[in-house]
């Protein structure tokens, strides 16, 4: 039996707007909360490989929580993801100064951007999958961006295959730059439940890209060969995450753009990242129209908030795989192209699949894992 999208209300917000969230849930033992305050994956619930049921995404119960978070948990970024130098750009001769959130510049879209805000949610209903549809127009100017863009983020969870997908489409009528991204915090044992250290990764990227002390990329691409950065076969996070390189010191961790592998272009649909949890037996792959994914080890997490489970979130408990354009673009005519104009749509697909991994034999076994050996749906 399939099961129908459900929405209630979650709460109102300090200015008193009625925020709603919507449950997905599957026949495959799949949960998903979704709120319609900053298009919030509140959770995402998933069988182990003994068939129980955790949370792998850190997040908060109250909305209170989510309108004082600093950390972006589960949100939509935007209107342009990740880091912009000095908040500023220049777009056809023209130099926009945008709200400058952080000592470098602009964090994600801006103070109280998409993140922040209350989308309009509806109930969607496909062949083999249900979801919601979120909408929201940010209006010329807003932040300091030019144009008055619409955005639709479509959550699909499939009925019969524990696959999440987040979907965008956004136009305007000025030219601007766009650059959206989901910004869930995965850990497969379960939030609360310590690091992620142990998690075995696999990044479809051969070349990274370095950042300056501010953490904005420099430029430079640069292959992963020979570095830390090489997740091309598994490898445990904590195998290489404290490894002597100045890249890893300036980020306390990892909080770089990996280049994704795309043989068949920049924007096709491709794998970006594998990660699993050996102890669980939980994995998740991540799929997406992408270029480049930004691998966050949540570094800035010190201690300071309790999360949805009554568990402190510190550094490194948890991984954030955000799928999307490379920080800066609008400054670095070399990256691909964050520019949208009126009369274009702007695309994004993002897919996370989930699935469990058998118990493996030593080290050599859990890689054979990682690989996608052993997998069942
Ligand atoms: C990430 C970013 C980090 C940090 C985080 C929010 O996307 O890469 O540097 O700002 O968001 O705390």
């Amino acid at each position: 039996m399939s099961s129908r999208t459900k929405i209630h209300e979650f709460g109102v917000t300090a200015d008193g707007a009625s925020v709603h969230r919507a449950i997905l849930e599957n026949d495959r033992g799949m949960r998903v909360a979704i709120l319609s305050f900053g298009g919030i994956i509140q959770s995402i619930e998933v069988p182990d490989r003994h068939g129980l049921t955790g949370n792998v995404v850190l997040g908060f119960d109250s909305l209170a929580h989510y309108e004082s978070d600093d950390y972006y948990l589960g949100a939509i970024v935007g209107r342009c993801a990740n880091r912009i130098l000095n908040g500023s750009f220049t777009l056809d001769g023209v130099t926009y100064q945008l709200d400058r959130n952080d000592d470098f510049g602009t964090m994600h879209g801006g103070s109280t951007s998409l993140d922040k805000r209350v989308w309009a949610l509806e109930a969607i209903e496909g062949a083999d999958s249900q979801g919601v549809r979120l909408t929201i127009v940010s209006d010329d100017g807003d932040n300091g961006f030019p144009g008055k863009v619409t955005i639709t983020a479509t959550y699909e969870l499939a009925n019969d295959r524990n696959v999440l997908r987040l979907s965008f489409e956004a136009t305007t009528d000025a030219p601007t730059v766009v650059n959206l991204t989901g910004h869930s915090y995965f850990n497969l044992a379960a939030e609360g439940s310590g690091g992620v250290g142990d998690h075995l990764l696999v990044l479809d990227a051969d070349a990274y890209l370095p950042v300056t002390t501010e953490l904005v990329p420099t430029g430079r691409i640069e292959a992963v060969a020979g570095t830390p950065f090489d997740f091309r076969a598994p490898c445990r996070i904590a195998e290489r995450i404290r490894m002597g390189d100045e890249q890893l010191r300036l980020a306390r961790g990892y909080d770089h753009n990996f280049v994704l592998r795309k043989p068949d272009g920049a924007d096709a649909f491709a794998r970006a990242a594998r990660l699993v949890d050996p102890l669980s037996g939980r994995a998740m792959e991540v799929w997406t129209t992408e270029p480049g994914l930004d691998v966050y080890t949540g570094n800035f997490l010190d201690g300071s908030v309790i999360g949805a489970g009554g568990r402190i979130y510190r550094q490194g408990d948890a991984i954030a795989l955000e799928p999307e354009h490379f920080a800066d673009s609008p400054n670095q005519p070399d990256f691909p192209s964050v520019e949208l104009r009126p009369g274009e749509i702007y695309h994004s697909r993002t897919e996370y699949h989930f699935s469990t991994v058998a118990v493996g034999g030593g080290d050599a076994g859990m890689r054979g894992l990682a690989a996608g050996a052993g997998v069942s749906a």
